[in-house]
């Protein structure tokens, strides 16, 4: 017997030494010191040994047992230490890799341009007014003196909304210009002061819309930026000296303005102003076309009926408006030769600004 459990162990021993992974030592241990191993037998076996016999096999068959859990539990830590080395090696940190990027956002060019107008009216004391984007009819034209179906309406081709209601003349429609938010603000501004109302000094930016043929130079969408100064004794010299200041500290000191005579039903007189190329210097350069001359914005003096519309006496008061397009603006700055750019999304472009 007791050579019997020698060989038990030596031969459970001799198992356990090239074991090298936890599911080979969980089989080792079922089967050498599980219920079925040759050493549970003995164990078994004990009851039919004789009165002597019994306690010393009994002892040895304990000390095999002790032997072989002890070298099991051992080989149990030695894997396990192993297991931490591999992970720790393999989840080794290089701290000398360079980083990952984070990509941050951009503005986008047109918001650029924005600000800067903000800030040139804002030092001027202009306040901002945000208008309305639809619109009705009424206060896109009438109100701005285009009679209905004054052909002057075709040089805005306008998105109608469709209402339910039947609004005859006065549809609904998306502004194709922020003129009307000078109506808006006009009457807000006399209902609030029946009497002496204080003159007003304001910049009203925002979306237009017209239904025109998409092209590298028109979009169906665009910012404007309508001014708006009213009060007693404004004088076209007024218009000239805040826009001329504009032109200044908008594209450099040294450009040079000037303004043309147009036409817009809403003021008379009406004017253009042009900006000395501000990329050739006036020289003729691709930008200006040859010209040597931008063309910034539209302007001119409040036209009476606007005014009376606006609950102004015209007598007493006088005004002058003017409208610009930052898209445009921006394009001429930096070159840019499409405005479908503008709402394209691509990143590319806009993370350039
Ligand atoms: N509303 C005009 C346009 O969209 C611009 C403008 C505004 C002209 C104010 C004169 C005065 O073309």
């Amino acid at each position: 017997m007791q050579d019997k459990l020698e060989q038990i162990q030596k031969e459970a021993l001799t198992a356990l030494e090239p074991i090298d992974d936890e599911k080979a030592l969980e089989k080792w241990q079922v089967k050498h010191l599980g219920r079925n191993s040759a050493l549970m037998e003995v164990f078994k076996g004990l009851g039919s040994l004789s009165k002597e016999e019994k306690p010393l096999v009994g002892q040895e068959a304990n000390q095999v047992k002790i032997a072989l859990e002890t070298a099991s539990e051992e080989k149990e830590n030695r894997l396990n230490q192993h297991k931490i080395y591999l992970a720790l090696e393999e989840e080794q940190i290089d701290v000398t890799l360079p980083g990952r990027r984070t990509t941050s956002g951009s503005l986008h060019p047109t918001t650029h341009t924005l600000r800067e107008i903000y800030r040139v009216f804002g030092d001027m004391g202009f306040q901002i007014y945000q208008s309305r984007e639809v619109e009705t009819d009424q206060y896109n034209f009438q109100l701005l003196n285009f009679p209905l179906h004054h052909p002057a309406r075709d040089m805005q081709d306008t998105f109608f909304i469709s209402s339910a209601e039947d609004r005859g003349d006065d549809p609904l429609l998306l502004r194709t210009h922020t003129s009307p938010g000078q109506i808006h603000y006009m009457q807000e501004h006399t209902q609030k002061y029946p009497q002496d109302p204080p003159p007003i000094r304001i910049i009203l930016p925002g979306m237009c819309y017209r239904y025109e043929q998409i092209t590298t130079r028109s979009e169906i969408q665009f910012n404007q930026v309508e001014g708006l100064a009213v009060g007693e004794g404004i004088t076209f010299g007024d218009l000239k000296g805040t826009l001329s200041n504009f032109a200044h500290r908008m594209f450099g000191q040294n450009v040079k303005t000037r303004f043309r005579a147009s036409h817009f039903p809403f003021t008379e007189p009406s004017a253009e102003m042009d900006v000395g190329c501000f990329l050739c210097g006036g020289e003729g350069c691709s930008v200006c076309r040859g010209a040597g001359w931008l063309e910034i914005l539209g302007c001119g003096m409040v036209h009476p009926t606007v005014l009376n519309n606006g609950g102004f006496d015209p007598e007493i008061y006088s005004g002058f408006a003017f409208g610009m397009g930052p898209e445009r603006i921006t394009m001429m700055r930096h070159r840019i030769e499409d405005i479908r750019y503008f709402w394209a999304n691509d990143l590319r472009f806009i993370d350039q600004f």
